[in-house]
């Protein structure tokens, strides 16, 4: 019986971690439309083309996807990027950059 419990306990929190990550899915998909990604980026056939977004997760670790996120300019250097407008630092709240981070991470070819 206890064990059941135990299990049930588990499963519940299993359930509950899955429906947190879509959460943040749904609010950085919402937050990359509200903070104007896309002027510069594609995902799939929408936005700029210039800048394919695409398979990014592939490319890209949760920390370097976070750092382009915080700190472009810095990243623009590292990688010496020359695509022109260059990315801007964004200064969004915590909880915005780990969903944003999130969504990014969907982004499988
Ligand atoms: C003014 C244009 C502009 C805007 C707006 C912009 N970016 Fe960028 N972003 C760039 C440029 C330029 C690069 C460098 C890419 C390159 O050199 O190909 C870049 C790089 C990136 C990269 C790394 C891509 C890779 O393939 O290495 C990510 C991830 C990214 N941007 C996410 C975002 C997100 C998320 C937003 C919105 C919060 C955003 N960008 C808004 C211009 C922009």
């Amino acid at each position: 019986m206890r064990k059941m419990i135990a299990l049930g306990i588990v499963l519940g929190l299993g359930l509950a971690a899955t429906a947190a990550a879509q959460d943040a899915k749904a609010k950085g998909e919402k937050l990359y439309a509200d903070q104007k990604c896309a002027m510069c980026h594609s995902i799939g056939d929408k936005g700029n083309k210039k800048g394919p977004l695409d398979g990014v997760a592939g490319k890209l670790s949760a920390d370097e996807l976070r750092q382009w996120i915080v700190d472009a300019k810095g990243m623009t250097a590292k990688t010496k990027s020359t695509r022109k407008p260059d990315m801007k630092n964004y200064a969004l709240p915590k909880e915005d950059v780990d969903a944003l981070v999130a969504y990014m991470q969907t982004l499988k070819k």
